[in-house]
């Protein structure tokens, strides 16, 4: 069956819907907003992932934001950033690159990807840009974060939107009360540490000697470290010049530890002392467990032989040699291979892992996606069960140039010889890893952003805590697409082999692709703080080198800021 089209459409526009219920019980000891990240496919481009954001939020009871009863609000706002009203204002000057969407202001900060749920806070985020703060009920920009001068701007010489490459996933730190991050240059390859405490600024260090030679997705934590890992998303810079592109990602990577004491010694600027590990195979995303009283012990999920650079473009074939649909084009280069799981140790001293526990499934398991896990502080200290998603062996999604570029490193005879479906499997911490469950959705849906919800949120004193934390004493919400439309499932997090507890839908309702989400127990209007406007970036010097009337427009979205959001 084909990857459901509506998800790439460009001509689908993000729109609210009630959901209600259609199929099975809606739990009473549920509650809070789900939050998903859209790169708004109107403006792809050459990959999905350089759209501008959107996001979306689901009332996890029913009855709210003027919907029924009976019926569960879900609503969508555009991240209205700097650079998607300037692309508004100003469409013919925007061009889609190898490397986001380029124009004589510079990069658009697509904020498309994730969510960071920060205490009663939500930044949204992207791996081109800066994280961006919301309101998390009105859904409206408020500020990006940190000034483009503190960022490790990777195009200092763009007048009006620098070019800052963080990781989607920042963490928040539940005792140090900050946010770490990072930043690097894709340029230089080199790498820093950011800690952002709430306010106007960051603090930057570098990691001195560090390199990051392709791109950085995920940072991870535990009690006394900061994790950093370099992802297989590789610039070709032929490419870029218009050459068929020869780069295949790195099958080893580093990680870079960094100790937190370290940072917090070391003022702001001034190289910070990091190890380097080397970990393989490629990977996307990982956590750590909080508790390191017994050592660094980290969860790899694997993102084997995929490849985010090589997205489906005009006239490509697929992996079956049938032409690919135009509608697919910036579709990222799924998996030519099975992804494991791993559980290692790190160890600081050596700089070297141990394999704990390792677990690939090619029968069920490919192309690892996004995944869940209980964001509570016990459930960060205790992990019991880790969710992940699989969206499928997905012929459409792999080119003819993916497999020529891959085929010395691949093995063809474990290429599943028919579709797969997506699944959802979930790991035990408990048992290395041991699978726990595993559901199949049907090969026609593409599944995707799922999310822990604990249950009983709120009633044992930490509003993000279930009487029993750690990832099975709760719910997982997770998006169902295909060509019927847009639903959302909710399954048991103790049994996901038993298939959803209760599905919501809206007759004929669609979504476009979506990519992490998160919840949130409760939401409230932002308080007014001090947060970077920016009306405070805009350079007059560097105005001047933009023709008089693109100037004029960055000035124009400047005032328009500073009006909407109370500052004038
Ligand atoms: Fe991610």
């Amino acid at each position: 069956m084909p990857l459901p089209r509506s998800i790439l459409s460009t001509d689908m526009e993000p729109c609210d819907a009630d959901l209600k219920l259609v199929r099975g019980t809606w739990p009473t000891d549920i509650g809070g907003y789900y939050f998903i990240s859209s790169p708004a496919p109107e403006y792809k481009g050459r990959h999905i992932f350089f759209a501008d954001g959107t996001i979306y939020r689901l009332s996890l009871k029913p009855g709210e934001f003027g919907a029924a009863p009976d019926a569960f609000a879900f609503r969508h706002g555009i991240i209205a950033n700097p650079s998607h009203r300037l692309r508004k204002k100003a469409p013919q000057v925007f061009r889609p690159t190898l490397l986001g969407v380029a124009s004589p202001f510079g990069n658009t900060n697509t904020a498309n990807t994730a969510q960071l749920p920060w205490n009663d806070r939500l930044l949204v985020t992207g791996d081109v840009g800066r994280p961006v703060e919301i309101d998390p009920v009105s859904l409206r920009f408020l500020a990006e974060v940190g000034h483009r001068t503190q960022w490790l701007d990777s195009a200092p010489a763009f007048p009006v939107l620098p070019v800052v490459t963080s990781p989607a996933h920042p963490v928040a730190d539940p005792e140090r009360h900050c946010v770490w991050t990072a930043d690097y240059n894709m340029m230089t390859h080199k790498v820093g540490i950011v800690r952002y405490d709430g306010g106007k600024e960051i603090k930057r260090w570098p990691l001195k000697g560090a390199v990051m030679r392709q791109t950085m997705h995920t940072v991870s934590q535990t009690r006394e470290w900061v994790l950093l890992m370099e992802n297989g998303m590789r610039v070709d810079m032929a490419e870029m010049s218009g050459a068929p592109r020869k780069v295949t990602t790195f099958k080893e990577a580093p990680l870079y530890l960094v100790r937190k004491d370290d940072l917090e010694r070391t003022p702001p600027g001034e190289p910070v002392p990091f190890q380097t590990i080397p970990i393989a195979p490629e990977c996307m995303h990982f956590y750590a467990n909080y508790d390191d009283s017994d050592g660094i012990k980290v969860l790899f999920e694997h993102s084997t032989d995929s490849d985010i650079a090589v997205a489906v473009a005009p006239g490509d074939l697929d992996i079956w040699g049938r032409a690919i649909d135009p509608v697919l084009e910036g579709m990222y280069g799924l998996a030519l291979s099975p992804p494991s799981v791993t559980l290692r140790e790190l160890d600081q001293e050596t700089c070297t892992s141990k394999l704990i526990a390792s677990y690939e499934n090619p029968e069920y398991l490919w192309n690892v996606q996004t995944s869940a896990m209980d964001w509570s502080r016990k459930g960060l200290e205790k992990p019991t069960l880790h969710h992940v998603m699989y969206n499928g062996f997905r012929p459409e999604g792999i080119t003819q140039r993916q497999l020529a570029l891959y085929a010395d490193r691949i093995d063809t005879s474990r290429l599943p010889r028919e579709e797969t479906a997506p699944c959802l499997a979930s790991f035990d911490w408990r048992r290395s890893l041991a699978p726990r469950a595993l559901y199949r959705f049907r090969t026609d849906e593409w599944a995707t952003s799922p999310t822990f919800v604990p249950r009983n949120p709120g009633a044992f004193g930490d509003s993000y805590e279930s009487a029993d934390p750690g990832g099975h004493d709760g719910y997982l919400v997770v998006v169902v697409q295909s060509e019927e439309g847009f639903r959302i499932e909710l399954f048991d997090a103790d049994k996901v082999s038993q298939g959803p507890v209760a599905v919501l839908a809206q007759h004929g309702h669609r979504v476009p692709f979506v990519i992490h989400s998160s919840w949130m127990p409760r939401i409230k209007h932002a308080d007014q703080l001090d947060r970077l406007r920016f009306s405070e970036e805009l350079d007059e010097a560097r105005l001047r080198t933009l023709p008089g009337e693109l100037a004029d427009i960055a000035r124009d979205v400047a005032r328009e800021l500073d009006a909407e959001l109370g500052y004038t």
